[in-house]
Formats: structure tokens, sequence, C-alpha cells
């Protein structure tokens, strides 16, 4: 016999995470040391046109691993971040330099990583070695979207579900937007910021003017393996994409293709473009959200779905922080999924127990 799911595969039957998973540090840092292992989104690579040296924040908050990524104009590369001479951190900001240069002691690498000089080393024996180049990690491309990891597995697998669907979208093209920049701290799990995220169940209740141009009724949820996908249909005049005839959907009025990816990558599609989220957790109850925009049609900026994400966000933060208390309460141990609007929550559950 083999071991009893914590979630039941069947929804009908299955209750929801145990509430240890949002409150009980140890089970959160289980869960978070092994984030290293999947793909996470870096930067868009019209990012690095100008400023060349990108040190990825973000990454190193969900892995703990401080990487950088350099454009040298042929290449691009995904390097540590970490001084081979005593550890110390090399770029704190993104910047354009044709090298990389330690404020520590001032060793020096070029755009590849390689090491190249280091003051008051003349007398050194046996140096420089391999060992004094920066680390080189994974990194792909998809559509301008770079993504990296700690553990390379198959990029092509993970990344086909959205080539399949959105693979026409010209996300080559969409450009990086500073205005659309949001950094959030919250008090909640990191967690349930994702659970609240992949249901359109709270929509009628929490979101008042999204629930006036998304039509409710057809909202769709659909997973597949380590992520989920949920379409907004735009209510009659709503802003919507133009598909293609290549496209899978084509013929629908879609306001929003809402991706998920674990553990914390939210790729959001609107018709001005792409809106990226990232859950970071700092804590067992402190969690960081970014936002980062590529518009693509301005015009169509605060238009539809995707139109005042910033009032969204209020409403979904203090949902998530509410409840943060509530399953911290002792007489909350587990509830129960609603089986037709609660399957993207269920998969996400599916895929924590089982890391
Ligand atoms: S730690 Fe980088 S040069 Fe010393
Ligand atoms: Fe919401």
């Amino acid at each position: 016999m083999g071991d009893i799911p914590i979630i039941d595969p069947d929804i009908t039957m299955a209750s929801t995470l145990p509430s240890k998973y949002y409150t009980e540090p140890t089970v959160f840092d289980q869960i978070i040391s092994k984030f290293g292992n999947h793909w996470h989104f870096a930067v868009h690579k019209n990012q690095l046109d100008r400023l060349n040296v990108m040190p990825l924040n973000d990454f190193e908050a969900l892995t703990k691993e401080p990487l950088v990524i350099t454009n040298d104009g042929t290449n691009l590369r995904c390097l540590s971040n970490v001084c081979t001479h005593r550890g110390m951190i090399i770029t704190n900001e993104p910047c354009s330099s044709n090298f990389l240069k330690c404020p520590y002691h001032g060793r020096t690498f070029d755009l590849n990583g390689k090491f190249t000089n280091m003051p008051e080393f003349g007398m050194a024996e046996n140096f420089p070695t391999m060992d004094d180049n920066l680390a080189e990690y994974p990194l792909e491309m998809w559509n301008g979207l770079l993504f990296t990891t700690l553990k390379a597995t198959s990029f092509q697998d993970w990344i086909s579900p959205l080539q399949d669907r959105i693979g026409w979208l010209p996300i080559n093209d969409f450009m990086y937007d500073k205005s659309r920049y949001r950094s959030y701290e919250i008090e909640a799990n990191w967690a349930l910021y994702v659970d609240n995220y992949l249901e359109g169940f709270h929509i009628p209740y929490v979101h008042n003017d999204l629930h006036g141009v998304l039509d409710y009724d057809d909202y769709r949820t659909e997973i597949f393996e380590g992520g989920v996908l949920q379409i907004g249909i735009a209510r009659e005049g709503e802003a919507c994409f133009d598909l293609p005839e290549s496209s899978p959907d084509y013929g629908q009025e879609i306001a929003a293709y809402y991706y998920w990816i674990f553990p914390g990558l939210m790729l959001n599609f609107y018709p001005w473009g792409l809106s990226v989220n990232i859950v970071s957790p700092i804590s067992v109850n402190r969690t960081k959200i970014t936002y980062q925009g590529y518009v693509w049609d301005e015009e169509k900026l605060g238009k539809g779905a995707g139109g005042d994400l910033d009032k969204v966000e209020m409403e979904d933060q203090f949902i998530v922080e509410a409840t943060q208390r509530g399953v911290s309460s002792s007489a909350y141990e587990r509830g129960r999924y609603s089986p037709t609007r609660e399957t993207g929550v269920h998969h996400f559950h599916r895929i924590l127990t089982s890391q």
C-alpha cells in the first residue's frame, strides 16, 4: 500500500491544505528549500539592451542564491554573483559595463565569468585556477523572456503549455515599462497568495469592478503539469484579444490569460501586454510580491480585465492577510474544495504536497 496522499486526487472528496503549511516555520523551510530546482523568470531580454549586467534579486529572494545575468552583445549568461575571493556580492544594482568588478578588493571578471585580474596576488602560487571563475547556471529564452534555475530540467517540456497556447503573441517585442513596477510586502504566507490567485470564485465577492468586465459564467480553469491557466472571457464590448486563426482559442472574446507556474510565477497576458507577478516567500507569514509590466499596445492600457490592477491587488491583499489570521486560528484545520471553481487551487495543493 502506498502512502495516502495529503490532498486526495479526487476533488469531490478532497480536503484542502492542512493549516500547518501556512503557519509552521519548519514546513515552510522544507518547502522553499526546493525552490531552486524549478525554472524561474529572470528578465525580458529588452531590459538587457542598455543595462547589460542585471543582478536577479527576485531569484535570490526565492532561492537564496545570488545570480547575475550578463549580455556582452553576443552571449547572454547567468553567473554566480558571488566573488570567488572571499564571497562578496559583486553587483547589487543593474548597470552597464564591459566587465564585473568586486567592490571589496577589486577582483575582476569578464562578462563570461572568467577571472581576469586581482590586485596583490602576484606571489600567490597556483593562481588563478578554474575555481577563480564565476560559476555558470542554466539560462533559457522563450519569446524574449529569460528563465533560469539552479538545476536544469527540460525547458522545452516546461514551457510547451505556453508555447502551444499563446506562442503567437509577439512577446519578443513587448517593451519594459518601469512605471508599472510595484513591490509589496504582505503579512501572509506565500501559498495563501497563490491560492487566492488560482480561483476566479471570489471575483463577484471581492472585485466589483473586475466582475463588471469579466463574464463570470464563462471563466475557465485548465491545469497542466506544474501550472494552471485561467482564462477570463470579456463581457460584451469589453477589451479582448484580437486572436489570429492559428490560436486554439480563435473566435472567443478572451480578456486575459492568467498563467501560474509553480512555485510563484504569474504571467498575466492582457490585450495591452504582460504583467509578471513574482511571489517571493520571506518567512512563514511574510511575502513579497513584485510586479513588472511589458507593454505591447499602449492604447489598450487601463482597459478591461487588465485595467486597474492596483485596485484588484489591494482587494486581494486585504483578503489574503485576513485569511492568514484565520488559518492561524486553533479552530481551523482544513476545508473542502468547490469541484467546479477550485480545480486550480486543488492542483496547486497537490503539487505543493508532493515536493
Ligand atoms: S571578496 Fe571580492 S575581491 Fe575580495
Ligand atoms: Fe483576486
